[in-house]
């Protein structure tokens, strides 16, 4: 949430401040802004998007040689250009961007108002830089001795990045449960939310830990804790491609990573299944294996559409290794009173490794004695961290807002694990286990296959693209899907879409059924086709309108659907990982005959950092 960019050194800071807050946009986008250090502090800030700040500044002297940049998801107070970041300080003496929530800010408020200050925005932000502002002034201290001060009456989570204008040498940085690299280039230093504005300057990294404060000059770098030690930077190599940043081509990140599917789900099963030996090698899960084949319970923890990767999990493991298995969305987890044991297994999913709920919630776990694995996409990301064991999905950078080749990266990862995890158990027969192999290993040649309905499904978007609402139903393993299916709706197309298992249709859902909902069934073979036919029955004597998601050959669903879409025959504890791929595509399509920024959807940001 929000997006944070700074530089200082012998270039231009604002060129390198733009494009970064570009990349970074994903992250936030109602408003950005710059803070440039050349004789003087000056702040420039605009509501909207990146590009009206850029336009905004057209003709402005930008000449800079350190600077700060924001682009925001509002918090506290609407956007607007006085919202917008970066602060400054009520005697113009700093500038601060933030990512994060002051939970105390309304107290630190109320001192300060006491004091005598008063405020030209809504933000948080604003309050503590003047509090920081207000301690460094009546302590006559350095900034950094004031930051300290002040942060450790901070509750809340945080980035904060300044700019003194009485040090134009030097940047000031510190980090609690927000994220922040910093880059490490010839004489010179790069901060950002994650390393995609960096990696173009340097594969030098220092991924900042919570509670630390980094100063930085154009040719230094002291790292310190809140009670003033220093602590060496643990400089790591970034493992990225600024390739893999870029569109290359498509219109829209969701279209590329949609179509990268075949390629990151290879990248995923690369090195870790061998069909030859029939083995899967993942060192998170051999070194853990006690831990994990004896756990007494397994609790999925995750966010959005990482939580309908944990509830697919829920049926993998529970069929595999016969565990009892909990999936629980973070925000509810963390804030309950819920029963940990020593023996349970905690699996945290995420694509960011960064969503605060998440984070939370995992750390009470582990307090409570819980065995943390994480399944992430970013690799050295705050969960990755936290996480006593994982294993990365490498889905490589995501980047548009709705979340789809990490999702299916998530499956893939989760069904190895299972996978591993019940055949150290013996809770898999050998030739099912053998089966399940080749059928993971089919999956890039069949997503490549499924991809080559995009046409067709761009027609039945436009068929579709009209409705005021949808359902989407699914059972057993493919549940979930309907729920994910009817996710990716809501947020690209902002069509009402609600998620069931089929078989719960009766107890509600129902009556809603007219001639004018669609239904989309996700429908393959298996277990409970039966069922599912006479749920799709169910619904046409109710003249809804049915587009089923069918295994080729499946002439009975095809002869009762109004609309069918095509799929290669798979298991179907593998079918979920193939399926959500038609309507991540009839989301995007629909979204885009509607004319709306699929991208960007309206209100979300990529990395949900606040509570
Ligand atoms: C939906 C989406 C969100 C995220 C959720 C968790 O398309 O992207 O629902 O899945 O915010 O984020 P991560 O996986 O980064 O923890």
């Amino acid at each position: 949430m929000c997006g944070i960019v700074a530089y200082i050194g012998p270039k231009e800071a604002y060129p390198i401040i733009l494009k970064g807050l570009k990349r970074l946009e994903y992250r936030g986008y109602d408003s950005s802004g710059v803070a440039l250090l050349n004789d003087g502090l000056k702040v420039y800030k605009k509501k909207g998007r990146v590009a009206d700040l850029e336009e905004s500044l057209i003709g402005k002297d930008l000449h800079a040689h350190a600077g700060i940049g924001h682009t925001r998801w509002a918090t506290h107070g609407e956007p607007s250009d006085r919202n917008a970041h970066p602060h400054s300080s009520a005697s113009g003496r700093l500038a601060m961007i933030h990512n994060g929530i002051i939970e105390n800010y309304t107290q630190l408020k109320n001192e300060l108002i006491k004091k005598g200050y008063t405020f030209t925005s809504d933000t948080d932000t604003e309050v503590l830089l003047n509090f920081i502002e207000d301690i460094q002034t009546n302590n006559n201290c350095e900034l950094e001795e004031a930051i300290r001060i002040a942060l450790k009456r901070v509750v809340g989570a945080y980035v904060i990045v300044l700019l003194d204008r009485d040090h134009p040498d030097t940047i000031i940085a510190a980090r609690k449960g927000s994220p922040l690299v910093i880059g490490i280039g010839k004489g010179e230093h790069f901060l950002a939310s994650d390393a995609s504005p960096i990696i173009e300057y340097t594969k030098e990294v220092v991924y900042v830990n919570d509670y630390e404060l980094a100063i930085i000059k154009k040719d230094e770098l002291v790292l310190k804790n809140l009670g003033n030690e220093k602590i060496t930077p643990f400089v790591q190599k970034l493992d990225l491609e600024l390739a893999a940043l870029e569109k290359g081509g498509y219109d829209h990140f969701m279209l590329k990573e949609i179509f990268e599917q075949p390629d990151t789900i290879f990248d995923c099963l690369r090195g870790r299944l061998d069909l030859g030996n029939a083995t899967i090698t993942m060192a998170g899960v051999q070194n853990n294996i006690e831990q994990l084949r004896n756990a007494q319970r397994i609790i999925m923890i995750a966010c959005g559409t990482s939580w309908h990767a944990g509830l697919v999990a829920e049926y993998v493991f529970e069929e595999l290794c016969r565990i009892p298995v909990e999936v629980e969305y973070a925000s509810e987890f963390r804030y309950r009173n819920p029963v940990v044991n020593k023996g349970d297994v905690i699996f945290a999913i995420s694509q960011s490794g960064e969503t605060a709920d998440t984070i939370v919630a995992i750390e009470k776990a582990k307090d409570q004695g819980a065995f943390i694995f994480g399944v992430v996409n970013v690799v050295g990301s705050s969960i990755a961290r936290i996480s006593q064991a994982g294993a990365y999905s490498h889905a490589g950078p995501e980047i548009g807002v709705a979340s789809t080749k990490a999702f299916t990266g998530q499956l893939v990862v989760l069904i190895m694990i299972a996978l591993k995890i019940a055949f150290e158990k013996k809770t898999i027969d050998e030739s099912r286990y053998v089966h399940l192999l080749n059928e993971l290993h089919a999956v890039p040649e069949k997503v490549k296959e499924i991809l080559l309905l995009d046409e067709h499904i761009k027609k039945l978007a436009k068929k579709y693209a009209d409705a005021k609402d949808a359902l989407y139903l699914g059972r057993g393993y493919n549940f979930p899907i309907a729920l994910e299916g009817s996710l990716k709706l809501k947020e690209i197309s902002y069509i009402p879409a609600a998620g069931y298992p089929a078989g719960e249709m009766k107890h509600g859902p129902i009556a809603l059924v007219d001639e004018s909902l669609p239904v989309i069934f996700v429908a393959t073979k298996g277990t409970h086709h039966e069922k599912i036919i006479s749920n799709i029955q169910e619904i046409k004597a109710r003249k809804g309108k049915v587009i089923a998601v069918i295994s080729e050959g499946d002439d009975v669903i095809q002869n009762l659907a109004d609309d069918v879409i095509k799929m290669p025959e798979a298991d179907e504890l593998i079918s979920p990982i193939l399926n959500v791929i038609p309507l991540q595509l009839l989301a995007y399509y629909i979204g885009i005959a509607k004319g709306y920024d699929v991208d960007k959807p309206r209100n979300l940001a990529k990395s949900v950092t606040v509570e």
